[in-house]
Parts: structure tokens; C-alpha cells; sequence
């Protein structure tokens, strides 16, 4: 195992590229094997979560290989129904793999994900759609076990869960419904930039998918699909999190390739604050002085709400802005792991399920931390990034699940930080 040690208080100044997404690379990693022919996605970034999916395909029967960030899908050998527990438990998003094996195979036997830092995170949703499109499902051992007498067949349904849409379900229920027989149409579907990739892939594969970006989408099954060549949509994310690097060390960052496009509650969220966002032609501008911060309220919503997936983030750097903010998490109410470490830096911060109350403190001070999940850390990493002195973060293994090279792209901005063998590690 590895951890970061940081030096905080350094002024990011320079520039970063922004990775391929993985939330939008996993679920294309599945759709490929749709197809009847080879596909090719590019700006794939080189991530644990992306090797993780590239072993369950693996283990399916699949040709894949990622090299350089192209990564080639051959599904000519897609028999194998079965996606085992070691592979499944690392990650949730492979029960991906459920729709495309049942779409095509006509049966899907994959593990039940176990819960995992964030909280509870069911599927019965994405479990909701196959059986609207006529599978039958079990539970047995452990194992969830989806099939199918003959074909899929189309449906109007709703896929609204109890806290809203799903990202992963209306994927899911997608890529099992474009080779199914006749109009599917599911309500109440998420419309994050992840499932409108996914929807505008399937569609260059040969589907017939109306409705894109809204709620409503319309599948029109075909007979087959066709591998493609696609390049990979940039990470909004890890372009929100870099903007918060830039507001919290009163930097300055010019960002490349961002997808401005998909950020606008995280944009006017930053510029709320006090940060200043700029759009040139070709990249984006971000630098903030502490002085013009102001305290916000926010809550977390699907999209184009304040995604969950930056509100540790934010968090890290309301915790250093003079007066109170407030932040309400409706995605994952229990959200909040990295408050413990946040106040081992010597943040001011009171959660209250689903809500954190925090009292921007004058600066942060070094301290040794633990990673919890993926946005958890990052948001230590930023803090770790303000705060005065070293700060030794633990459990990096989970930043690697989803930042590409992050302490590469901070160290060429100026940041003091080095990956070392973690001798401790537990
Ligand atoms: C995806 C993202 C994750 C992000 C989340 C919300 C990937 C790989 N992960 O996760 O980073 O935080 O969207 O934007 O893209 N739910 C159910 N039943 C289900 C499925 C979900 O109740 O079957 C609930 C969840 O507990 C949660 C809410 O629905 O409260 C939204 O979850 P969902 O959109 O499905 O998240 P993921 O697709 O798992």
C-alpha cells in the first residue's frame, strides 16, 4: 500500500488536463459487448476501477486490452453467464455486465455487490428494469440470478426509485432493452452526462433510442449492433475537483479539456463562493483569493443538480471559508466520512445526517488521515493541500480507483507531494 504525504500551503499555478471519465468509460466497457464486432474506445484513463471492469470482461470470455488510453473490446468469445463474487465485490459497477450478458446470452448470474463505504447502495432498480423486460430473477447464495425463456421484450415502466433516478439502472435496463423485441419505454430515467454517452454509443452501435437527456427514453429494439470506434467524454468530476485545488490554494489553474457543458451547477456553485471560472476557447481558467470567499448553502442533487460525487470536495474547501455553509446530501445521506478526517485537520464541521453544518476555520493544520472511498479522498488531498505543515494520507488505493496520475498533475501545478511505500499499512 501506498500513501501521499503533502506539504501543505503552496500555491497551485500551472496547467492540468483532464482525463477521460470513468463514471462514463465503465458502462461502455459493458455496451461493447453488445456488439457482434470489435469496438475501440479512446482517452480511456488508466484507472483501478477501469482494470477492475477489464477483469470481469475478462473472466466473461472476452478479448480486452487497454494500452495508452485506447482500449479494444473484441466480444467474439462473450459466452461465460457468470461474473464471480472476487471480481464483483471490488467494484459495484460491474453488475454493468447484467444487461448485455442477458440481452444477448439470455442469462446473467452475478454477485450481489456488498455494501460499501457510501452507504447502503441496492440494485434493485437496475433488478426492476430486467424484469420489466420480462426476465425472472432469484436470489441464490449470494448470487443474483437473471434469465430469460426467450427473448426480452419491450415495455413502458418506471424506473424511479424511492431517492429519484438511477444512474445505473437506466444503464442497465438500456443495454438490455436495445436488443430486446419491440418499443421499450422507461419513465422517470437519470439524465447524467454518463447515461446520455452511453445513449449517443449505443445509438452509433446500430440502436434506435429516442429521448436522449431527458427522463423519458424511448428504445426501439434492433436485431444487432455493431463494434465502434468512440472516444471516451472527459472526467467533469476530476475538472470540479481541479477547480477546487485552484479556489483552496488561492491558485491559479488553466484546465485542458474540460466539459464545461456538463458543469454548470458545479461551476456556479464555485463562482457563488467567489472562485473565478473562466472560459477561453480551448480551455478553462480558474483562480480564487480567499479574501472575496463567501459561505454557501448546497445540496446535492441527480443531474444538472450539485452532484454528490463533489460534494466531499466541496466540503474540504467550505471548510476553510470564513462563516458558515451549509451542505445537504440527498443522493447518499450518510455521505459524510470524510468529515472525521476533515476535523483531525482542525475543520469546524457538525453533520447531522443528511447535513453538514461547517464554520470555515482561519487555516487547516497538517495531521495524519485516513482515505475512506474515492471522493472522500480527494477531498483530504485538497485539504491536505491548504492546510499548514505535513499531512500524510493513508489508504490511497482508494483516490487511484478514479484520479489519474493526481499527484503527477498537482506536482506540475507547484503542489509538494510524493507517493511513498505506506510501511504501516493495516
Ligand atoms: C453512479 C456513479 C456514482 C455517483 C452516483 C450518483 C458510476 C460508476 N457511479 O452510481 O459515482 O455517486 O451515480 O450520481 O457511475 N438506488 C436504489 N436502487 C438501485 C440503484 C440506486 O435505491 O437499484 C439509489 C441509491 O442508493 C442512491 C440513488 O439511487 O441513493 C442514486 O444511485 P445511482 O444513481 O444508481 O448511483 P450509481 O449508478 O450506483
Amino acid at each position: 500500500m501506498f500513501k501521499f504525504i503533502l506539504e501543505g500551503g503552496h500555491r497551485l499555478d500551472g496547467t492540468i488536463a483532464i482525463s477521460g471519465s470513468k463514471n462514463a468509460t465503465l458502462p461502455l466497457m459493458a455496451a461493447a459487448l453488445l456488439a457482434d464486432s470489435p469496438t475501440i474506445l479512446r482517452n480511456v484513463p488508466e484507472l483501478r476501477d477501469i482494470r477492475t471492469m477489464i477483469s470481469v470482461i475478462e473472466s466473461l470470455g472476452v478479448k480486452i486490452e487497454l494500452n495508452d488510453g485506447i482500449m479494444k473490446i473484441d466480444p467474439a468469445e462473450f459466452y461465460n453467464t457468470e461474473a464471480p463474487y472476487d471480481m464483483v465485490r471490488k467494484m459495484r459497477a460491474s453488475v454493468y455486465v447484467m444487461g448485455p450478458m442477458l440481452a444477448k446470452l439470455g442469462k446473467a448470474t452475478v454477485s450481489l455487490p456488498g455494501g460499501c463505504a457510501i452507504g447502503p447502495r441496492p440494485i434493485d432498480l437496475h433488478l426492476k428494469g430486467f424484469e420489466n423486460l420480462g426476465a425472472t430473477v432469484s436470489l441464490s447464495q449470494g448470487n443474483i440470478i437473471a434469465s430469460v425463456d426467450d427473448k426480452l421484450k419491450g415495455k413502458t415502466f418506471d424506473l424511479a426509485g424511492t431517492s429519484g433516478s438511477s444512474v445505473g439502472a437506466t444503464c442497465n435496463t438500456l443495454m438490455a432493452a436495445v436488443l430486446a423485441e419491440g418499443t421499450t419505454v422507461i419513465t422517470s430515467a437519470a439524465t447524467e452526462p454518463d447515461v446520455s454517452e452511453l445513449v449517443n454509443f449505443l445509438i452509433k452501435m446500430g440502436a434506435n433510442i429516442e429521448g436522449i437527456g431527458t427522463t423519458t427514453l424511448t428504445i426501439h429494439g434492433v436485431n444487432s449492433l455493431e463494434g465502434i470506434v468512440h472516444t471516451v467524454v472527459t472526467d467533469r468530476i476530476e475538472a470540479g475537483t481541479f477547480m477546487i485545488a485552484a479556489g483552496i490554494t488561492h491558485g491559479y489553474l488553466k484546465l485542458l479539456n474540460v466539459p464545461f457543458e456538463h458543469m454548470e451547477s458545479t461551476i456556479s456553485k464555485l463562482r457563488e463562493i467567489g472562485l473565478v471560472i473562466k472560459k477561453e476557447s480551448d480551455y478553462i481558467e480558474v483562480y480564487g483569493d480567499a479574501n472575496t470567499f463567501s459561505p454557501v448553502m448546497t445540496t446535492t442533487a441527480v443531474f444538472p443538480g450539485f452532484p454528490t460525487d463533489m460534494q466531499a470536495q466541496l466540503t474540504a474547501l467550505l471548510s476553510t471559508v470564513k462563516g458558515t455553509s451549509i451542505v445537504r446530501e440527498t443522493i447518499y445521506p450518510d455521505r459524510f466520512m470524510h468529515v472525521p478526517e476533515l476535523l483531525r485537520l482542525g475543520a469546524n464541521i457538525n453533520v447531522m445526517s443528511p447535513t453538514a453544518t461547517i464554520q470555515g476555520v482561519d487555516h487547516l493544520c497538517g495531521a495524519p488521515i485516513m482515505a475512506s472511498d474515492l471522493r472522500a479522498s480527494a477531498a483530504l488531498v485538497l485539504a491536505g493541500l491548504a492546510a499548514e505543515g505535513t499531512t500524510t494520507i493513508r489508504r490511497i488505493y482508494h483516490i487511484d480507483r478514479g484520479y489519474e496520475s493526481i499527484e503527477t498533475k498537482l506536482k506540475n501545478a507547484g503542489a509538494v507531494i510524493s507517493r511513498v511505500q505506506d510501511e504501516h499499512s493495516f
